[in-house]
């Protein structure tokens, strides 16, 4: 695993085995003519033709290495190509992201235990220097993850390379608050992408539960689980009826944080509920989805995932705000025992639903979770996240997780809180006339949008709605973002922790309304 750490020292004065350029483009800033001209001073005397006989002109993804000796040792110089800088902050600071990923990839790559790197000029980026310190240590972590534990090559032989950010010792504890910040971010998002990345037989409802409640008793949360039998006393019927096809047994796992840990009844303080899918494997249900379709579907927990990661976040940041994590954790199978269509359940808050697809499991179990979640802690808001339909994936792609709420001023803040962390969202509506889709002739509700609608991510929310009373509250749809983004080399192949930092940043600057 990766080490990030500072150092007061000055960029030269770091006795390490790599030194780290962040260059922009066409190299013509001050600081570019200061380490081109070190460089060829004291190592390279042609360095800047070398650059450009390799055509390292600091574009963005490009990262070009040399070697030379100091003090006979081998050391090396990985100049790193930022671009122009000439985007949006935010689209900037994403681009430095992946910049920064993909040194911390060649570093690995070459096997290099210890490297150095300076801050880039703060300009662009829009953020001060301890934000900015905290997004490259989280990215720093993300960039090292990777899903090798069914790998026999690879398990073994994890690199340990450490990385030194060079900060002005003169507010060295500030930045020392950013590291540590970044360095619990970093880490729990690559938490809830392994848990996301194993596979269903491994990670079942229970293990993951299990997970959870060792997070709680390491870091002093409070954690309940209860299966079927509590669920049943009540009345959970949404949960009991995705649960039911399965010889797993469900989970309804709830962890929670309290800012002020001696009155947990202090009522000063505001309480967020982050609620989170957690479909270990979907297969559809009796509604069997195509083989190819399936594929994939083990990462129809990424919510749960997320939620419980950034619980343990905040254990160690301590927020002053209490936070409550609940997480339906089920498998949906296709058996004997198995919820069929046209089957009526009743939800926790006396409100009926008539089954047209057992695949639209993921507004089941959240029904029940939602109001749980709202007659038990009372938040003031609740986020839940889920990768809830297909829908999303096509109309937004990987990029962005749709979010749906009718409070425009918790949309604007979950954007902005998207715009800086890396985990963007997108708005679509959320408006009574898509409400119609979801009426049924025999309950009150049909758990699958009609046809002459569409928008079923939109429809998918309408029917979450039905389980809210007066909380503010947002629903993120995750279906496309939870895994398998193109392109970002921070994100890898697998799972990409999505929600965490969004989560995190969100929860840590909340102001009670
Ligand atoms: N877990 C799926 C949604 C999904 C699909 C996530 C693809 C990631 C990638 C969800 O449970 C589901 O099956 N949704 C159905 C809903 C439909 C039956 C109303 C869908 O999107 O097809
Ligand atoms: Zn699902
Ligand atoms: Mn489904």
């Amino acid at each position: 695993m990766i080490s990030v750490q500072l150092t007061q020292k000055k960029f030269w004065e770091n006795d390490v085995e790599c030194y780290i350029f962040l260059m922009t483009e066409n190299l013509e800033s001050a600081s570019d003519l200061a380490t081109l001209d070190k460089v060829e001073n004291d190592f390279y005397p042609h360095v800047k033709e070398i650059l450009k006989k390799h055509k390292f002109n600091g574009k963005h993804g490009q990262n070009f290495v040399l070697t030379a000796m100091r003090d006979k040792r081998l050391i090396q110089f990985m100049f790193v190509g930022l671009g122009k800088l000439n985007n949006p902050w935010h689209r900037e600071l994403e681009l430095l992201r992946r910049a920064f990923a993909g040194a911390i990839e060649r570093m690995k790559g070459l096997v290099i235990q210890n490297a150095v790197v300076a801050l880039p000029d703060l300009k662009m980026f829009g953020i001060d220097a301890a934000e900015l310190v905290k997004q490259l240590t989280i990215v720093a972590f993300m960039a090292d993850y990777e899903f090798t534990k069914f790998k026999s090559d690879k398990k073994d032989k994890e690199w340990a390379g450490t990385l030194l950010i060079e900060t002005d010792p003169k507010d060295h504890a500030m930045f020392i608050q950013s590291l540590q910040q970044g360095t619990v971010i970093g880490q729990a998002v690559n938490q809830a992408r392994n848990w996301a990345d194993l596979p269903a037989n491994i990670l079942t409802p229970s293990e993951l539960a299990k997970e959870a409640k060792q997070i709680a008793d390491e870091f002093n949360l409070q954690c309940t689980v209860f299966g079927e039998q509590k669920a049943r006393e009540l009345g959970m019927g949404g949960f009991l009826c995705v649960d039911a096809g399965s010889d797993q047994p469900g989970k309804f796992v709830v962890l929670e944080y309290n800012a002020d840990s001696k009155n947990t009844q202090n009522k000063n303080i505001p309480t967020v509920a982050l609620v989170g899918k957690g479909v270990c494997f979907d297969t559809g249900g009796v509604s069997l989805k195509p083989s190819d379709s399936m594929h994939g579907m083990k990462f129809d927990m990424s919510g749960a995932a997320a939620v419980i990661a950034t619980m343990k976040v905040f254990a160690q940041l301590k927020p002053n705000v209490n936070v409550v994590g609940v997480m339906p954790l089920v498998e949906n199978m296709p058996s004997g025992k198995a919820a069929r269509q046209d089957d009526i359940v009743t939800f926790m808050n006396g409100k009926t639903a008539e089954i047209r697809s057992t695949d639209a499991e993921g507004r089941l179990i959240l029904a029940d979770a939602l109001h749980y979640a709202e007659k038990n802690y009372n938040p003031e808001v609740i986020i839940d996240i889920a990768t809830l339909t297909g829908a999303c994936a096509y109309s937004l792609g990987h990029f962005y997780s749709a979010i749906m709420t009718r409070d425009q001023a918790l949309c604007d803040t979950l954007s902005a809180a998207g715009k800086l962390t890396g985990d963007k969202v997108w708005q679509l509506p959320l408006e009574d006339d898509y409400k119609d889709a979801i009426k049924s002739d025999v309950a009150d509700l049909s758990n699958t949008g009609s046809k002459a609608y569409l928008a079923g991510t939109v429809t998918a929310t309408c029917f979450l709605e039905n389980f809210i009373e007066k909380a503010r509250w947002a629903h993120l749809d995750i279906a496309g973002t939870a895994d398998g983004v193109p392109g970002v080399n921070y994100m890898g192949k697998g799972a990409s922790g999505v929600g965490v930092r969004l989560f995190v940043e969100f929860v840590m600057n909340y102001k009670k309304s």
